[in-house]
């Protein structure tokens, strides 16, 4: 049977930069079951991106540890792969050129790079642009390719700092949605930082918030709710409602 994501389990994780310096966040405990999506809300400073960058391997804790499927997440992993606010694209490469990027540093005959890109520009919706250049293409359109050169690495976590927080409202609920599905689709587990409440009750399955200096988990919840969420929706707007209270509640503390 193909795998369904990953156990994430983040445990007692505390951050600081320097010896001396802030502690960034301090015992922050979390889980996230396989194929899950989880979404960190947080104001800006609480060390939302540094939790991420430890979860990719890209930065060290100072105590405690993450684990991935019962291993210590140490360094980085083509199995886990990081999207940013920028898509941070070649411009000089085309669309499929950007995309296969990652396949060719992994030393791919040019035949299977071919195949496996024009399959993940398929996913990502984007088959009318493969041979166009990346600069005659919208913002939300270089996301998707910033996506495509993600999932092409058939991850098994992808981790979303903030991914569509330049991009118009219409755009963004576009590939709020397309992600989800995406990896639902593909089974694999979605690790999304945000500043919107909204963003995290449309993506996820679970939500966190942030808060406070050292940073701390404030709140969890589970996210039930159907797969095709409507902002409208009396659910929805329940559970926006609750994450909404308590971001007040941990913010008005903080103030
Ligand atoms: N490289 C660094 N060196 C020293 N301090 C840093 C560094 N990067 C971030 N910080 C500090 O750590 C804290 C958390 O930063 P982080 O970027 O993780 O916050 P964030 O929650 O992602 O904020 P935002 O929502 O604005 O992106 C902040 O006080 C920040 O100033
Ligand atoms: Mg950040």
């Amino acid at each position: 049977m193909t795998k369904r994501g990953v156990h994430i389990a983040v445990n007692n994780l505390s951050h600081r930069y320097a010896a001396r310096g802030p502690v960034t966040f301090d015992q922050v405990n979390l889980v996230s079951l396989p194929g899950e999506v989880l979404a960190i809300i947080g104001r800006s400073g609480c060390g939302k991106s540094t939790l991420l960058h430890i979860m990719a391997g890209l930065l060290p804790p100072t105590a405690g540890e993450i684990t991935i499927d019962d291993s210590q997440v140490k360094e980085p992993s083509p199995k886990w792969v990081m999207m940013f606010q920028a898509p941070h694209l070649f411009p000089w490469m085309k669309v499929s050129q950007n995309v296969g990027i990652g396949l060719k540093f992994a030393n791919w005959s040019e035949d299977r790079i071919k195949e496996r890109v024009e399959k993940t520009i398929k996913l990502v919706d984007l088959e009318e642009h493969a041979e166009s250049n990346v600069q005659d293409l919208s913002g939300g359109q270089q996301q998707r390719v910033a996506l495509a050169r993600s999932l092409v690495m058939e991850p098994e976590m992808l981790l979303l700092d903030e991914p569509f927080s330049a991009l118009d409202a219409f755009t963004r609920a576009a590939l709020q949605k397309d992600v989800r599905l995406i990896a639902k689709d593909l089974g694999i587990n979605l690790v999304i930082v945000t500043h919107s409440i909204d963003e995290a009750v449309l993506m996820a399955d679970r939500a966190v918030i942030m808060a406070g200096s050292p940073g701390q988990i404030e709140e969890e919840i589970v996210v039930s709710l159907p797969e095709e969420r409507n902002a409208q929706d009396p659910e929805v707007q329940k559970i926006r409602g609750h994450l909404m209270e308590t971001f007040r509640r941990v913010s008005t503390v903080e103030n």
